[in-house]
């Protein structure tokens, strides 16, 4: 490494309940890990949250994007708090932040780590895979609206958007991530029953695949795919779905490993004309914040995804292996596992472990 160091601006963006638990350890982690490899992280806290939409009625400023569009990537705790309806918290920070940085991937890998048993039992550590999630369009559309509010024939319209450019650049990022793994993937489907985008969904994954010989495809209805995660998660490697299909996959993927606690997620800007957001799965979880227990593993993985994403996978690789040896070779987990460890105090375990690397 030749004493060279790399520097990187991070905005961080806590959010509600345990996100300003979660972000702490994250960034010690990172440091840990960094000095290592002689990388250095400033971090920009931005205080954009339900708390601020009380007070200042809005969860970020008018220029919030402007504020953050520089950075080298976004870390962001969790979104959503009672008292403020997640369609406006949501719609008012996470979902303009994917969209307008163009975050068109959201990849979230699932594995079974030695130590955290699935509630599966045919749920080894061989189930490792990985969804990809379209993260701009589909379901999730701004298209629609409400008519006859109050009378008998009250009414809501919201169409489902599928473009050619963005079916395909999902589509192409999934067959280039099972090209880099085992060479397996399932599109996910329901072109039994939603006759116009999904055939159109279809029709371009054929097209998409008919490029990539090296990858062995095929395309599944959603409601049986699920029930075959369930049944034999072990023979999947790259499951690709619009942003609603891979949005249900990536819970149900998370429980089937065992907790949704530790689950990463990445909504990458492939293109890289943006900065990417790096999140755990988990939400703000109010039935648990403050008290210093929440389980820092989603963030901290979606950490060591960061660190890929910049170009450092084998300090990314570090973090994991750091994290999975504290769950392999020790009792020691957050409530959320079964364990009476806090936050701070499985932190500091995975803190050992990058230090005895
Ligand atoms: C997720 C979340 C969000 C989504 C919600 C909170 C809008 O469930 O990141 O998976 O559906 O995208
Ligand atoms: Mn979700």
């Amino acid at each position: 490494m030749g004493g060279m160091t790399t520097s990187y601006r991070i905005a961080l963006i806590s959010g509600d309940g345990i996100g300003a638990e979660v972000l702490p350890p994250t960034c010690a982690v990172l440091d840990a890990v960094g000095r290592r490899h002689g990388l250095t992280f400033t971090y920009d806290a931005f205080d954009w949250s339900c708390q601020r939409y009380l007070t200042e009625g809005a969860m970020m400023p008018a220029d919030g994007l402007d504020r953050i569009r520089n950075h080298d990537a976004v870390l962001l705790g969790a979104v959503g708090w009672p008292g403020v309806p997640d369609h406006v918290s949501l719609w008012g920070l996470l979902i303009p932040i994917r969209r307008q940085f163009r975050q068109y991937v959201n990849l979230r890998p699932i594995r079974v780590l030695e130590g955290v048993p699935s509630p599966l039992t045919k749920a080894t550590s061989e189930v490792d895979f990985v969804v990809v999630r379209e993260n701009v369009e589909g379901e999730y559309s701004e298209i629609g609206g409400r008519l006859n509010r109050g009378f008998a024939e009250e009414m809501a319209v919201q169409e489902a958007v599928f473009t050619r450019a963005g079916t395909e650049r999902i589509l192409h990022y999934a067959f280039e991530t099972a090209q880099q793994r085992r060479g397996q993937l399932v599109s996910a489907t329901k072109s039994n029953g939603i006759v116009h985008t999904m055939p159109f969904w279809d029709q371009i994954a054929k097209e998409v695949g008919a490029q990539y010989p090296d990858v062995t495809w095929r395309q599944e209805h959603i409601d049986a795919l699920v029930a075959k995660v369930v049944l034999d998660p072990a023979r999947f490697d790259v499951i690709v779905g619009s942003n609603l299909f891979g949005d249900i996959l990536s819970d149900l993927a998370g429980a089937v490993a065992g907790s949704i606690g530790v689950a990463p997620a990445a909504n990458l800007n492939p293109e890289r004309d943006f900065p990417s957001m790096f999140e755990p799965v988990h939400g703000s979880a109010p039935d648990i914040a403050g008290q210093g227990i929440a389980n820092p593993l989603g963030a901290i993985w979606s950490a060591s995804m960061m660190l890929d994403h910049l170009g450092h996978p084998e300090a990314g690789a570090e973090i994991f292996d750091a994290f999975a040896s504290v769950l392999a070779t020790t009792n020691h987990r957050t409530p959320d596992l079964g364990g009476d460890a806090t936050t701070k105090e499985f932190t500091e375990l995975v803190l050992d472990n990058v230090a005895n690397l």
